[in-house]
């Protein structure tokens, strides 16, 4: 007698089993949070730092117009590249007048972001302007009065 071997078909079976895991939806929505790009367009960065603006810290003490009087301060027409402590009628502090040297943009910036540290013993009785644009705004304002 002959066993015969019956290579049960049901092993098909076992191949079904596949195709449960494709629910995996690509999360649509989650790219479209509008980009909040709002680009403003930076507002009025400059406006606000107008060296018009800036010498109204100076005023009391300084007039800027050619031909204007001393106040506390010297006349500053013209300061930009002027000898320092040249203005004439002006009574200088010492300190001041042995500085020597122009007012050049860099000796100016120096000198208008802390005066007792640039000229020790200096009578200007200002505490100085910390930040660099307003500086170079007041600096370059300074130099347009004609
Ligand atoms: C409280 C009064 C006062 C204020 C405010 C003041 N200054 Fe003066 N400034 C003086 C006096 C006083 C002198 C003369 C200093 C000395 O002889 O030591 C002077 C001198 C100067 C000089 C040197 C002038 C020269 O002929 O060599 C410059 C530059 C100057 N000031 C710029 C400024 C600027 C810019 C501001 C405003 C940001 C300012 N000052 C604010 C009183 C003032």
């Amino acid at each position: 007698m002959r066993k015969f071997v019956i290579i049960a078909p049901a092993l098909f079976a076992l191949a079904a089993c596949g195709g449960a895991e494709q629910a995996e939806t690509p999360a649509a929505d989650a790219e479209t949070a509008a980009a909040p790009e709002t680009a403003e367009p930076a507002p009025a960065a400059t406006a606000e730092v107008s060296g018009e603006k800036s010498f109204a810290k100076c005023t009391a003490c300084h007039k800027v117009e050619k031909g204007a009087p001393n106040g506390i301060g010297p006349n500053l027409h013209g300061i930009v590249g002027k000898a320092v402590a040249s203005v004439e009628g002006f009574a200088y502090s010492p300190a001041m007048a042995a500085k020597g040297g122009n007012w050049d943009e860099a000796a100016l910036d120096a000198y208008i972001e802390n005066p007792r540290k640039v000229v020790p013993g200096t009578k200007m009785a200002f505490a100085g302007i910390n930040n660099a644009e307003e500086r170079k705004a007041l600096i370059g304002w300074l130099k347009e009065q004609k």
